[in-house]
């Protein structure tokens, strides 16, 4: 079944990106699904045949994948970040941020000591903060994101976790749902906000337009939005506060718009790249520029 699915992507113009990068592993994927294997399951199990009600299953997830373009979180319901599953629907993107390498390393050398409040900016499903929730155990987290949609998705992930006492979720475009509380509270915000450039959002593959547009389109350079961050995180951190944001490979015109800005340009191990990192004193220091 494997071999045959890896086969009938590859024949196909299938997209990969959207929590694998080749035909074997997407067919493991929706294999796995349909016989409740976990991801690190057992190779032996490549011996056992497939019950072929359990093959026309499979089958027909194969088709749905090629004929339809859907991500295949979309059909399983799950996606992995951290190595931990969440739900996730199409009022979310799939996650897939390179974040997760920060998170696992507990944003070292960023992060001297343990985070007390962690902001998750543009949450979506909950991913990168409820991750930073495992990574800080003491931590207070929030969640937020313009979408009321995307919210209800962040809500189940919050439960589905079993963290409701230490992560909560609001709706807010930017900062506007914050109450005054919020200023200069947070040690870490973290985002991975929409900052697709309008000429990359109109060649994308098929599959990605299954992802709500909200989440992924921010302006002719895709920094509408990281623009109006830059702007106020400041009055969001604490003193010894950072905030990471991913960016992509609007990175370029990122530069190019702040030229006199220190960008921290963060490098990962399987090589992506356009996560910068500023902290709470290089905000300020050039606080007239984002101005
Ligand atoms: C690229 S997705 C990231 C989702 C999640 N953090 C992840 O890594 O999978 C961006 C998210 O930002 C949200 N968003 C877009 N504009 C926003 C705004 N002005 N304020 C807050 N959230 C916003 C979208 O609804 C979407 O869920």
């Amino acid at each position: 079944m494997l071999e045959y699915g890896q086969i009938l992507f590859e024949q196909s113009d299938v997209y990969f990106g959207h929590g694998t990068d080749n035909a074997w592993d997407e067919a493991v994927y929706l294999l796995s699904h349909v016989l409740d294997l976990p991801p690190n399951a057992d190779r032996s199990l490549l011996d056992n045949s497939v019950p072929v009600a359990e093959q026309n299953k499979i089958e027909a997830l194969f088709q749905r994948r090629i004929n339809e373009r859907v991500p295949a979180p979309y059909i399983t319901k799950q996606a992995w970040f951290c190595s931990l599953p969440f739900y996730v629907d199409e009022r979310v993107i799939v996650p897939r941020s390179p974040i997760a390498e920060l998170v696992y390393n507990q944003f070292q050398p960023w992060c001297g000591n343990e985070p007390r409040k962690v902001l998750d900016l543009c949450t979506g499903s909950g991913c990168i903060g409820i991750a930073c929730a495992y990574a800080f155990e003491q931590a207070q987290v929030v969640l937020s994101d313009i979408s009321q949609e995307a919210l209800e998705v962040t809500d189940i992930n919050i439960q589905k976790h079993d963290l409701s006492h230490r992560v909560t979720a609001i709706e807010s475009d930017l900062f506007s749902g914050f109450d005054s509380r919020a200023k200069n509270s947070f040690d870490l915000i973290v985002s991975n906000p929409p900052y697709v450039d309008a000429n990359d959002l109109a060649q994308m593959p098929d599959e990605f337009s299954h992802e709500p547009e909200l989440a992924l389109a921010s302006g002719d350079d895709g920094l509408d939005f990281t623009r109006r961050l830059l702007k106020q995180a400041a009055e969001y951190l604490t003193q010894r506060g950072v905030l990471v944001v991913e960016v992509g490979n609007s990175s370029v015109a990122l530069d190019r718009a702040f030229p006199e800005v220190p960008f921290t340009w963060l490098e990962f191990s399987e090589g992506d790249s356009g996560v910068f990192v500023l902290t709470y004193d290089q905000l300020q220091a050039y606080a007239a520029s984002f101005n």
